[in-house]
């Protein structure tokens, strides 16, 4: 049987170009009445309410949004859901925190009800907060894993994940034994790559995690397995380079290090890059491999400001992604997570424009990813993730849009005061996977309260 078309109908944008490559201002398609007619999880019509509509039947049902702001769902291209527990650990280095907070939390994955308990309020959250595909660690772990996955399917969403492999320098309960994690990397690379929605990702940790042996035959795996991504991290302060260049010396550069391991090429996607040289920036750019910027994560540990304008300079422009980083980073919101890419653009001297920033959470997400050719963009043969915005979610946000004219105007006031409040719908291979019950601060405020509390 044909599956059912269903519609969304209201203002909604996509891109037309690239926003860091051509005028930013030009870069938006905006639909003030739009009308998305989905099917089996594709986007199947896009266009204009009036125009669109007679080309389906008269009982097609459509839920209207008139004052929301429909885009492509949210791309969290780095993201580590056994942290969901450890966000906001107090006052340490990337170094220190790993050792102290991060470790010990993921110890607690060797049970694998704890790993299925927080893999479903993660995916709860992610969800809330408009993200449709995220790019996830999972830890040392094989069930940790499979929580994620079989969570993630039952929701049907498109998700990036992998068990992290480290060899060194953890407690031993957390490292990969003689074969350096190659036989659970290939069962849960036979259970779950490419089943329904779900893409896996070889994850070695981070150089200083793995020995060069290790490194290696993380190499083998993603050679082996094509079609799978690469995920890591590299260059995200200045101590870990330091350490790195100890452990590693002859190399020419961290990014050097994964290269001789065979861990660079398209499909790959690295956390932070905070610290990076035009070398490295041009060799990702050659490689076609993604970045994730991690604003929260990196102004909370301290680590560095990336430079998001540099990485996608015109003349050799890298994949550039958002990752919320939890839980070194402090938010699942891309929202919240735009806010502070736009503050850390401004201590670097430039300025992230809204368009920029929305491009990094929807279509330079899923580039990052390399999964442009089915998400990101709300386009027929697209697949069918969206989030519904409201732009007057809260109080503030209502009262503040009476004074934003553009579209980009409202889009950046979304980014500076904006929240997983204003995700009223998200939408998940065409299924409303989260709707959000009710305007926020109705909810949190009954009529008269707080007139009542100021009396
Ligand atoms: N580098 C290696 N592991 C991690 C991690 O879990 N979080 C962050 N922010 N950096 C890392
Ligand atoms: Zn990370």
């Amino acid at each position: 049987m044909d599956p059912a078309l269903t519609a969304l109908r209201g203002p909604a944008f996509t891109f037309r170009h690239d926003p860091f490559l051509g005028d930013p201002e030009t870069s938006l398609a905006f639909e003030p009445d739009a009308l998305i007619v989905m099917r089996g999880g594709r986007i199947v019509g896009y266009g204009g309410h009036s125009a669109e509509r007679e080309r389906y039947p008269a009982d097609l049902p459509v839920a209207h949004h008139p004052d929301a702001l429909i885009c492509a769902g949210f791309v969290d291209a780095h993201v580590h859901y056994p942290q969901l527990e450890m966000i906001g650990a107090f006052g340490e280095t990337l170094l220190d925190w790993l050792q102290r907070y991060t470790y010990p939390t993921e110890l607690r994955f060797a049970d694998r009800s704890h790993a299925e308990r927080v893999a479903a309020v993660f995916l709860r959250d992610l969800l809330r907060a408009g993200v449709t595909t995220a790019a996830v660690y999972c830890t040392v772990h094989e069930h940790s894993v499979d929580a994620f996955f079989a969570e993630a399917e039952r929701v049907g969403a498109r998700m990036v994940a992998g068990k992290v492999l480290m060899d060194r320098h953890a407690p031993p309960a957390l490292l990969d034994g003689a074969d350096h994690g190659a036989a659970a990397t290939e069962r849960l690379i036979a259970r779950w790559h490419g089943r329904g929605r779900a893409l896996y990702a070889v994850t070695p940790r981070f150089a200083p995690a793995l020995t060069d042996e290790g490194l290696r035959v993380a190499g083998r795996l993603w050679c082996d397995a094509p079609g799978t991504l690469m995920q890591t991290h590299l260059c995200e302060t200045e101590a870990e380079i330091a350490w790195v260049r100890e452990l590693f010396p002859g190399r020419a550069s961290y990014l050097d290090v994964y290269a001789e391991a065979g861990l660079v090429g398209p499909g790959a996607v690295f956390g932070h890059a905070v610290h990076m040289a035009e070398g490295d920036l041009a060799a990702l750019h050659r490689a076609r491999c993604g970045l994730a910027h991690c604003p929260t994560s990196n102004l909370f540990l301290g680590s560095g400001l990336f430079r998001a304008h540099d990485a996608r300079r015109a003349d050799r422009p890298v994949r550039v992604g958002i990752g919320s980083d939890v839980g070194a980073g402090t938010s699942l919101s891309p929202l919240r997570t735009l806010g502070e890419a736009y503050k850390v653009a401004r201590l670097g001297g430039s300025r992230l424009t809204a368009e920029q920033g929305f491009w990094l959470a929807t279509r330079g997400g899923a580039e990052a990813l390399g999964l442009e050719d089915r998400i990101g963009t709300l386009a027929p043969g697209m697949e069918a993730d969206l989030v519904v915005l409201d732009p007057a979610a809260t109080d503030l946000l209502a009262f503040r849009m009476e004074a934003a004219g553009t579209l980009a105007e409202r889009l950046f006031a979304l980014m500076t005061l904006g929240d997983e409040r204003c995700v009223r719908a998200t939408y998940v291979a065409g299924v409303p996977v989260w709707m959000r019950p009710d305007r926020p601060d109705d909810q949190a405020v009954p009529a008269g309260g707080l007139r009542r509390i100021s009396q």
